[in-house]
């Protein structure tokens, strides 16, 4: 039974003089926090804008309309511009416990994305540059968009846009074949080549013929030169093999690593079409296309004065390839606001490349705010940045600390990285990914903050009270009354609405809101723990209250999969 829908449909019935649709009515429909409110609340603020009345008083209005006999409902209440709706309770739990029970350990698996692919890209690093924490972020943030996708039945594919290629690779090949054997690029490799960018710049700053120097071997490996092409590539598994290490530690995997190499044979087209559809012009020798007519002042450069291609004509290149090559529903891009005009630029001049329409308007840029470390603390160790694989095993490392004087931990190498890795996962998808965020590690293993450990730590006490029992009721053995109780409906009620919740997060493309629902749950089921005793005389309330805490446990355990985030066997 869908409790929205009976509602919205009775909401619908009485006011289909109103240019709306049932479906929006129901997307309206709000679960209140506390049960004073109902069960389910309808606000009228919408409705008001249209109908130009106040919301109280079509609050009023509906209730005097909706006719609650022969429903679920018990009763109805306007309140403050809201209506709200009070359910039957032991209907709520029979009907979560029956949709629970239909999927089990599957609770919360979906099927609306049959047939469609998307792309999520996200990650792209540069190579033989550090991969810093702004990388971190769209790692995280991509991996788990792409897990929820997935959950949903798309046929979604990860991407890794690497930064493989540009005239600085000239340059560390320059700098390679002066100082090269000064350094061994075996370790800490990134380093390395990052101080050997930094004196061929220099090099290049105090003199012109270097510079020029470069300029050719950018040329001879844009041609495909044997030694520049070796060096090239030497740099290129040097830098993916440190990512890759990252990438283990998160366990993050790619379906595809073309990076903007890849297209650099793929970028005359994009030039030709736009020339063909009369969309380039010349300003200051470059080829652009101009945007102002799409209200964007800055134009697109295609091509630069000396006739080489830049960043945004690979992305345009890719476009192309990836319609093509995977036939995307959405093509969803994971990166920085910093290239907020970069995307606008890109998509508007991609409908200019003779696509169908249902490519371009999949073209969606998520974006994401600035992050930072705090002030002074780690910030400062290596020059303004810090190293995200340090990062990630200092959050390990921790983790062990706080969790060597737990006895019950046996496997604690294990643990300590489930936990560490899972704070630093948390705390960077907690809030709305838009939001700037100063990244503290010793909040985000806080074990009673609103953080990762501390979901975790309450999916781990779902387990270990299953495992004292010894056992899992099924269904049938639930008698649904003993579960009307204030702190269980609340928890029944989460649970119910776990679908709905990742069709939210999936729609605005931000995991913060599964996130936000795991921390939801969690407290729930500490109050529930802490109020309603468990493991109990009356086989029946025990029955109930495991059978709920089997739910609990299985949907704690998902929405944190989908998060990239494991459960530990204890904690
Ligand atoms: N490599 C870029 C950076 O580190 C991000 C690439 C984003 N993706 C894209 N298709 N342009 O800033």
């Amino acid at each position: 039974m869908d409790f929205k829908e009976i509602i919205a449909s009775l909401i619908y019935d009485c006011i289909n003089d109103v240019q709306i649709e049932k479906d929006e009515i129901k997307k309206y429909i709000e679960i209140p926090k506390e049960n004073i409110n109902g069960d389910f609340a309808f606000p009228c603020f919408r409705l008001a804008k249209i109908l130009k009345m106040a919301p109280n008083i079509i609050a009023e209005d509906l209730k005097q309309k909706i006719n609650i006999q022969n429903s679920i409902l018990k009763k109805t209440e306007a309140v403050s511009g809201y209506l709200n709706f009070f359910i039957d309770k032991a209907s709520i739990v029979k009907n979560a416990i029956d949709k629970f029970d239909v999927q089990k350990e599957e609770y919360g698996k979906q099927d609306i994305g049959n047939g469609k692919t998307i792309l999520v890209e996200y990650s792209s690093p540069n190579i033989a540059k550090p991969f810093h924490i702004g990388h971190l972020k769209t790692t995280i943030i991509g991996n788990s968009l792409y897990n929820i996708y997935k959950n949903c039945g798309y046929n979604a594919m990860s991407l890794n846009h690497l930064g493989d290629y540009g005239t600085q690779f000239a340059k560390l090949i320059e700098g390679y074949k002066r100082w090269g054997n000064e350094y061994d690029l075996e370790t800490n490799p990134i380093d390395k080549l990052s101080e050997i960018y930094k004196r061929i710049n220099e090099l290049c700053e105090k003199d012109e013929n270097v510079l020029e120097e470069c300029r050719e071997t950018f040329k001879k490996l844009e041609n495909g030169d044997e030694f520049c092409v070796n060096l090239w590539n030497k740099f290129k598994e040097l830098s993916l093999k440190e990512f890759e290490k990252i990438y283990k530690l998160l366990n993050v995997k790619f379906d595809s690593y073309n990076g903007e190499s890849f297209y650099s044979d793929k970028m005359q087209e994009v030039v030709d079409i736009l020339e063909k559809n009369g969309k380039l012009t010349v300003s200051q020798g470059a080829k652009v296309v101009d945007l102002t007519d799409k209200g964007i002042k800055t134009p697109c450069i295609i091509q630069k004065t000396n006739g080489s291609s830049i960043y945004a004509t690979r992305d345009l290149a890719a476009i192309l390839y990836r319609a093509r090559t995977y036939d995307f529903d959405k093509c969803i891009y994971v990166v920085a606001e910093e290239q907020n005009l970069h995307f606008k630029q890109i998509f508007e001049v991609a409908k200019y490349l003779n696509l169908d329409e249902k490519y371009t308007n999949g073209l969606i840029h998520v974006s994401y705010g600035m992050i930072r470390l705090p002030e002074g603390k780690m910030s400062t160790r290596k020059g303004n940045f810090v190293k995200v694989e340090d990062l990630l095993n200092e959050s390990i490392t921790k983790a062990g600390e706080i969790l060597q004087n737990r006895e019950e931990v046996d496997n604690k190498e294990l643990i300590s990285k489930q936990v560490g890795i899972g704070a630093v996962i948390f705390e960077d998808l907690k809030e709305s990914r838009i939001k700037n965020q100063v990244f503290d590690l010793d909040e985000a293993l806080n074990f009673n903050g609103e953080t990762g450990p501390y979901v975790q730590y309450m999916a781990v006490r779902t387990k270990s009270v299953l495992k004292k029992a010894g056992y899992i009721p099924t269904k049938e053995q639930v008698n649904n009354d003993l579960l009307t109780d204030d702190v269980s409906i609340n928890l029944v009620k989460l649970i119910e609405n776990f679908d709905n919740t990742i069709l939210i997060a999936l729609e605005k493309n931000e995991p913060s809101i599964i996130a936000r629902f795991s921390i939801d749950l969690a407290k729930a089921y500490s109050t529930f723990y802490n109020e309603n005793k468990i493991i109990n005389d009356d086989k029946s309330v025990q029955d109930a209250r495991l059978y709920l805490t089997y739910m609990t446990k299985v949907t704690l355990t998902n929405s944190l999969k989908l998060l990239g985030i494991e459960v530990p066997d204890k904690m």
